[in-house]
Parts: C-alpha cells; structure tokens; sequence
C-alpha cells in the first residue's frame, strides 16, 4: 500500500503516521523529520532546509524530490510505505506521478484556531514521538525511548502563522489533484486521537 498524509501543519498527519504504520507494517517517510536529523547531524542538506523551516518557507523543490525518490528506493520501502509531508507542491506531486501511482491520499482536515493551538504546546522527540504539553502531565521524556523531549524551532507563534500561509497557498492545491486522481479521502482532524485513526482506518481497510 502507498499512502499520503495530507493537510495542514498541527493536523495529527505524524500522530497518526506513527499508528498507521505500525499497523499497516508500512515504511514512514516523513520529509520534516528527514531534514531534522540532517539538522542534527548538521549535514549541508540541514543547514540549507534550517535557512527555509525557520522562516515556515518550504524547501526548494529539486532538493527534496531527489531526496524523496532516493528514499523511496530503499529495501524497506518495497512493500508499502507512508509518505508524511511530501509531496506538499504541485510541482512535487507531478514529478512523484511520473514514478509511482499511490493507493491513497489521505487528507486530515482542521481548522486554523485549533492547529495553532496544538502546534503550540506540541513537543517532540529526535525518535519521531510527538507530544502535546496538555497530556505529559510536567513529563519531560519520551515514553518510547527516553530521550528529553524538545519544542521545534519552527513551532514559534509568528513562524507557525507562516507556515499556515504556505500551506493554503502552495499544498492546499493538492486536495484538488489528488481528488481528480480518484484517490483522495478525507478525515476530521479535529477529533480525539482515536476517533480521527478509526476513520483513517475505515479507509486503508477498504483498500489493503
Ligand atoms: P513537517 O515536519 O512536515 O511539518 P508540518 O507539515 O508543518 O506538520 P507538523 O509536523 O507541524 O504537524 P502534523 O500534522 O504532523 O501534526 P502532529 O501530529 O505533530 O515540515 C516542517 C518543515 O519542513 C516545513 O515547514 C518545510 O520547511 C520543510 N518540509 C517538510 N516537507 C517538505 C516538502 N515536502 N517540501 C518542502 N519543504 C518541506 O500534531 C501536532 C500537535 O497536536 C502535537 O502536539 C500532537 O500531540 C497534537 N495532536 C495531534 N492530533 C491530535 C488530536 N487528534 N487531538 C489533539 N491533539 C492532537
């Protein structure tokens, strides 16, 4: 199965990535988290994503295509995977179709209010794990491998508006392509945790 997780920053798309595949057995590829441990690891591909996510701009095309499709080759990725963040510009969507038909687009809908809410209080882990201050209780840790949990630069309140901007402008546009593609569907993000993956497992049942 190939899936994309669309929607907006805050939306639950790597909430729920981490559940999906688990369960599906699927390889998740996420394009943020990619460039965050290139940051960590303070690689040139890093530095040069850091100068784009802090100012909530997206990173040039060229460079992250090439980066996704050499990805995409990889052994654990024969039998499925979950595309989390990319293809996020139209211009990444239609390099993406030359390569590969996807099962599913998955759109996890919410509305502005509640996404600057939840990408406020989120903290995450270099793991992948993503918290929201509302449930860690003063917790630090990451309940998956221990590690101190952090807030990512880009979450500050001004960038986060930007990002949303960028959004609607530049990723927004894919809800429509993929829907011509007849592979889109939608779920309400604004639920519980739960609620949202039951729907998307709704879904991804009715196609595995
Ligand atoms: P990326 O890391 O992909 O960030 P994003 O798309 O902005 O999405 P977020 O990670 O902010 O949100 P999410 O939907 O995953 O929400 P989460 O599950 O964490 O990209 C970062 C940057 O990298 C980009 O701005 C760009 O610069 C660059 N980049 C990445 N991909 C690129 C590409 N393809 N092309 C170019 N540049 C690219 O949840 C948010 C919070 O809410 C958490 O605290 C969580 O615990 C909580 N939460 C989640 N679901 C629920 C729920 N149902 N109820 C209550 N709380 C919830």
């Amino acid at each position: 199965m190939k899936v994309v997780l669309l929607g907006p920053p805050g939306a639950g798309k790597g909430t729920q990535a981490m559940r999906i595949a688990k369960e599906y057995q699927l390889a998740h590829i996420s394009t943020g988290d990619i460039f965050r441990q290139n940051l960590r690891e303070n690689t040139e591909l890093g530095k040069l994503a850091k100068s784009y996510m802090d100012q909530g701009q997206l990173v040039p095309d060229d460079v992250t295509i090439a980066m996704v499709l050499d990805r995409l080759q990889k052994d654990d990725c024969q039998n499925g995977y979950l595309l989390d963040g990319f293809p996020r510009t139209v211009a990444q969507a239609k390099a993406f179709d030359e390569t590969t038909k996807i099962d599913v687009a998955l759109d996890i809908e919410a509305p502005d209010e509640l996404l600057v809410r939840r990408i406020a209080g989120r903290r995450m882990c270099s793991c992948g794990a993503t918290y929201h201050v509302d449930w860690l209780n003063g917790k630090t840790t990451c309940d998956v491998c221990g590690k101190e949990l952090y807030q990512r630069d880009d979450d500050r309140e001004e960038t986060v508006y930007k990002r949303l901007m960028v959004y609607k402008e530049q990723t927004a546009p894919l809800i429509d392509h993929y829907a011509q593609a007849g592979v889109l569907k939608s779920v309400d993000g604004a639920q519980d945790v739960e609620k949202v993956y039951e729907e998307i497992k709704k879904v991804l049942d009715g196609i595995a």
